[in-house]
């Protein structure tokens, strides 16, 4: 089945910072500008039919020259780890993709970040 897009600017997402439009290329209306901040996360409910791995790709942009490492972690629990390296602009967007474990139904996937430069710039989760 096609993956579902979830914006990281629209609920039930929830940005620890602001939903911003400045820079193009992002999908939907916007993204996610996280605090620069230790811990300022980024949150997906993703919904899954069934329990098993499931790939998950997160699209971003991170304008600057060092990465912004995130740790990935699903339903409370340490699921990967993002790096969330320089895209060499705020407008250039790229995709990681995780492979992490879901259960039936809904679960929170959050993104993380492990340093006090918080996130890259969060356009959208597809699941
Ligand atoms: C700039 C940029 C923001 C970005 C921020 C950051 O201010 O315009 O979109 O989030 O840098 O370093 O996180």
């Amino acid at each position: 089945a096609a993956p579902t897009r979830l914006e990281a600017e629209r609920a039930p997402a929830v940005c620890d910072g602001t939903i911003d439009a400045d820079h193009t290329g992002h999908t939907g209306t916007g993204f996610c500008n996280g605090r620069n901040a230790l811990g300022a996360a980024v949150t997906f409910t993703v919904d899954a039919p069934q329990a098993g791995s499931a790939a998950v790709t997160v699209r971003f942009a991170n304008g600057t020259t060092t990465a912004r490492p995130a740790d990935v972690t699903v339903n409370g629990a340490a699921a990967a780890s993002a790096s969330f390296g320089p895209t060499g602009t705020w407008a250039t967007w790229t995709t990681a993709t995780f492979t992490v474990p879901l259960r039936q139904g809904g679960n929170t996937v959050r993104l993380s970040p492990t340093t006090a430069a918080g996130l890259a710039n969060i356009d959208h989760l597809d699941a």
